[in-house]
């Protein structure tokens, strides 16, 4: 019986903490200091602390230093404001990361644009946005690059594939456009880009060679969307209520799993998948901003 290839976001992220142990390494050996990373968290969203603390904890495996801010929910701008400036001047801080979602007081686009865009290893700043739909060098957000560098590493590069995209998020849907329809190897695929409001949504998505689902819904995405062999990866991860376990939810991804698995050619799954990625992607760039400052370029791979 065929089996579909599960796709291990946990396996391709060893092989780049690997690469990265040598980059750190040599940034040392070079006496460029070690690379540095600040992250901000407001507030106290529970998913928010869980992804904060798994960023921490990869960054004390890896040797790169990680200092924590949090701030109370009521804080005000200004004091965000203010301690991004610090950090934008402090010499051992490589990049700088305000976990998403802020608390509604907050005027998110004022704070991302406080990000001096040479720290911004979450690509959020409209500069490095910008760059990336310009083809310009940048720092690309985390998850859309992983899900990138998982197709290729994986065996499922986009050269001249229909990528179906649903959900238009500027986190992940839209930078992921720019990205994988980019003329250069490893992408020039042809990018759909699919939202709640799309009309024929299925017809749409069955047209995918490879479906991309990063729609913040529970399996959202059933059988009758798939095509056969297509390559699905699923960018989701959504607390649901499951009263019958300890913590009383459980993770499920954006696409009904089981249900589409006798379609598919290969698959993410949720945990393990598009999550990992993301947090090798942030420890990628933020080496990559360690080196930028130490005039040490190496030119990535893709
Ligand atoms: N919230 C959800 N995803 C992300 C991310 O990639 N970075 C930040 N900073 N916040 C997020």
């Amino acid at each position: 019986m065929f089996m579909p290839q599960i796709i291990s976001g946990n396996a391709i992220a060893s092989k780049i903490y690997e690469e990265l142990e040598g980059r750190i390494e040599r940034i040392k050996k070079e006496k460029a200091g070690t690379p540095g990373l600040a992250v901000i968290l407001i507030g106290d969203n529970p998913a928010s602390r869980v992804y904060v603390s798994m960023k921490t904890k990869k960054c004390n495996q890896l040797g790169v230093l990680s200092e924590e801010f949090t701030l109370p929910k009521d804080v005000s701008e200004k004091n965000v404001l203010q301690l991004i400036a610090e950090l934008n001047n402090r010499k051992d801080i490589d990049g700088i990361l305000v976990q998403l979602p802020l608390p509604e007081h907050l005027n998110e686009n004022k704070i991302l644009t406080a990000v001096c865009p040479s720290k911004d290893v979450d690509g959020f700043h409209p500069l490095n946005a910008g760059k990336l739909l310009i083809g310009q060098p940048a720092f690309i957000p985390c998850t859309p690059l992983g899900v990138w560098v998982m197709l290729i590493e994986s065996g499922f590069s986009p050269e001249g594939k229909h990528v179906v995209i649903v959900g238009r998020s500027t986190i992940v849907g839209k930078p992921l456009m720019s990205i994988l329809c980019q003329k250069k190897k490893f992408a020039n695929a042809t990018v759909t880009l699919c939202h709640s409001r799309t009309n024929n949504l299925p017809e749409i998505a069955r047209s995918a060679d490879i479906l991309i689902a990063a729609i913040g819904r529970p399996k959202f995405i059933t059988r009758d969307m798939v095509k056969q062999d297509a390559v699905v990866i699923d960018v989701g991860i959504n607390r649901v209520d499951n009263p019958s376990l300890p913590r009383g939810y459980e993770l499920v991804g954006d696409v009904d799993y089981d249900d589409v698995l006798p379609v598919v050619s290969a698959i993410t799954p949720v945990p393990g998948g598009v999550g990992p990625m993301t947090i090798a992607m942030l420890m990628r760039n933020t080496v990559q901003s360690c080196e930028e400052k130490a005039g040490i370029i190496l030119h990535n791979l893709y």
